[in-house]
Order: structure tokens, then C-alpha cells, then sequence
């Protein structure tokens, strides 16, 4: 799967961890930055990942900041963005379960790294169920103004 990662300086850590755990799982990333720990603002990533997953260059996103909690505002902004924060595994299985959440937020702070990876291995291998899920997401589209 191709996927586009994204941290600000309070998640540039485990923002590396998902990436090397993403490589050394076969899969290709888009690392937008940041690149190390000085300061910086959350949006500026955010905003590069979301694009990407909602313009379909990446099938998923992940988003890390202290809290996971700016970067999921900020991402849910952008058309085709489906952005969670995962307290724990069963939030990121239902969150594609259910929401075909396409974006998994996390906070470096808040979250330690085994149970940040073990989330997002549950984000990447759950399909979406579809059914009547879908018709509640077209339903988000739609009615926030997004639909064609
Ligand atoms: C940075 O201090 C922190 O506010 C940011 O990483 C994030 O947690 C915001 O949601």
C-alpha cells in the first residue's frame, strides 16, 4: 500500500517508528515532513497528507502530533479526508470497520509507540464493511457540500 506520513516536531519520533515499521511491512511511504524536532505548526502537515490521500496518490495516511488531535481537525478540512484519533485498537478497527476512516492520527505524547504500531496494524488490515456504512459515509459528503 502506498502511504503518506506526516508529524509536526512533538511527533517527528514515532512519526519515524510508523515509517520504518511501514518499510520493513512491504509497504511504500510519503514521508511529508517534518524532518526533525525544531518547532513547527501541525496544519503544514496535515494539510500534505490529507491532500494526498484525498486526491488518491496514497491509500491511507498517518498523522502524528503530541496529542494526534490538531492533525485530525486540520485533516478533516480536505475533500476525501477521513481522519481519526485512535485512542485504542478497537477505535482504529471500527473507525474502517464502520467509517472507512482513511487517515489514522496519533499522539506521540499521549500514546506509546507498541500500542501506536499495534493500532495502526489493526487500521491497515481492516476493510472497510460497506452495506449500510457506505451509505453514512456518502452521507458525510454530501452534506457538508462536498458531493458532485
Ligand atoms: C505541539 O506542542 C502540540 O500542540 C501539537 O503537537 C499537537 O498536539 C496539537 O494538536
Amino acid at each position: 500500500m502506498r502511504i503518506a506520513v506526516g508529524s509536526d516536531h512533538a511527533g517527528f519520533h514515532l512519526k519515524e517508528a510508523v515509517k520504518a515499521y511501514l518499510q520493513k511491512n512491504g509497504h511504500e511511504v510519503l514521508d511529508m515532513g517534518t524532518h526533525g524536532t525544531d518547532s513547527t505548526d501541525y496544519p503544514l502537515y496535515a494539510a500534505q497528507v490529507a491532500r494526498a490521500v484525498g486526491e488518491g496518490q496514497a491509500e491511507r495516511g498517518v498523522l502524528v502530533c503530541g496529542s494526534g488531535l490538531g492533525m485530525c481537525m486540520t485533516a478533516n478540512r480536505f475533500h476525501g479526508a477521513r481522519a481519526i484519533v485512535a485512542p485504542t485498537a478497537e477505535h482504529a478497527r471500527l473507525g474502517r470497520l464502520h467509517n472507512d476512516a482513511n487517515i489514522l492520527c496519533l499522539g506521540e505524547r499521549l500514546t506509546p509507540e507498541d500500542q501506536a504500531l499495534e493500532m495502526l496494524k489493526v487500521f491497515l488490515a481492516t476493510d472497510f464493511e460497506g452495506g449500510r456504512h457506505q451509505r453514512r459515509v456518502d452521507e458525510i459528503e454530501r452534506l457538508s457540500g462536498d458531493q458532485e
